[in-house]
């Protein structure tokens, strides 16, 4: 597994992955972290509690992984992987998260969690504990980003469509508890890098899903 050291990204076995996560009561992931500002910020506040993102873009884990490392914070690992990487990536290793999040996905992780892929929720699924507590926050429309709506095929986005996907989420696992239409507000309280940037732009409706992997 690479995990990204400031400037550098330094390779642990699964052995010793497994070694570190388990001395921690909680575990937070946070897929397509970004830059890490998310758990960065986390890290420092509960110290108690091992914040993870994840993130296929080096340079981006970087930006976080530099503070991270000059302040000591020794709760925060900045892993490089992706969605579709996850099976070889997190090979061995299985059931130590405890909480889930996925804030403002984009390129395939938005594709595959718009149309719930089985393959990519199961292999998330596998990374959970019994009963672990998932949260997604994603919002677009095809007039703000037709590019990226028409490459990937997505679908227009509405409580009835997160409705209707809900079954094939509950075939992997994953019981969506609660689907919220949230204001703009919410981009500005998850104190990630998009949540900021977004937060001035276009307005889009923004969707919070909720709910348990077991
Ligand atoms: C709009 S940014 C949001 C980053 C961060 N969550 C935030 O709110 O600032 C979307 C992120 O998703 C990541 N991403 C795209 N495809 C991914 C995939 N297949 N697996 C994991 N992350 C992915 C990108 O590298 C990017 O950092």
């Amino acid at each position: 597994m690479r995990i990204v050291k400031g400037n550098k990204t330094i390779e642990y076995t699964t052995g010793e992955f497994l070694d570190f996560v388990k001395s921690w009561e909680k575990v937070v992931l946070d897929l397509g972290t970004g830059d890490g500002r998310y758990v960065y910020k986390n890290a420092k506040i509960a110290k108690d509690i091992l914040w993870i993102g994840i993130d296929p873009s080096e340079k981006q884990l970087q930006e976080y992984s530099k503070k991270a490392l000059k302040e000591g914070l020794g709760n925060v690992l900045f892993v490089l992987s992706s969605l579709e990487n996850i099976e070889k990536d997190f090979e061995g290793v299985s059931e130590f998260v405890d909480d889930l999040k996925v804030y403002l996905p984009w390129g395939s992780l938005l594709e595959h969690i718009i149309k719930a892929t089985p393959t990519y929720l199961n292999n998330l699924r596998s990374l959970c504990k019994t009963d672990a507590n998932f949260e997604v926050v994603l919002g677009y429309t095809e007039e703000a980003e037709p590019t990226e709506v028409d490459r990937l095929g997505l679908s227009e986005i509405s409580e009835a469509y997160f409705e209707k996907i809900k079954p094939l989420y509950k075939e992997c696992g994953w019981y969506i508890r609660e689907i919220t239409l949230v204001s703009k507000e919410i981009l500005g309280e998850l104190d990630t890098t998009w949540g900021k940037r977004l937060k001035f732009g276009a307005n889009r409706p923004m969707y919070k899903l909720t709910g348990i992997i077991n």
